[in-house]
């Protein structure tokens, strides 16, 4: 039994993928169909670096400058 058997065992995650991946599309598939998945990964990168982006930067005019800045060795 490998880590994903476990992880569907406890989760049921494989359900999940399998409607997402195979769901019946009246009509048959389309590449324009894509655009709503499409969408819906660009807020969760949003989401994602978000978070990276609220550890690392200040946003204020006295503390962004400094946030970002790393100096290079021996200058
Ligand atoms: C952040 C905004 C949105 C996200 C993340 C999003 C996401 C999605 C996703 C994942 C799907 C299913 C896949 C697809 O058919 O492409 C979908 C379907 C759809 N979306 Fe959006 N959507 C958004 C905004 C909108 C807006 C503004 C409208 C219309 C004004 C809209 C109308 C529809 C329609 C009509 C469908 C097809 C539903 C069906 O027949 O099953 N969506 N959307």
């Amino acid at each position: 039994m490998g880590l994903f058997d476990w992880l569907d065992n406890r989760t049921g995650y494989r359900k999940l993928v399998r409607a997402a991946l195979f769901e019946h599309v009246p009509g048959g598939a389309r590449w324009r169909y894509i655009w709503g998945s499409t969408l819906t990964f660009a807020i969760v990168v949003q989401f994602i670096t978000g978070v990276f982006l609220w550890m690392h930067y200040s946003p204020s005019a006295q503390t962004a400058w400094e946030s970002v800045y790393y100096p290079k060795n021996g200058s």
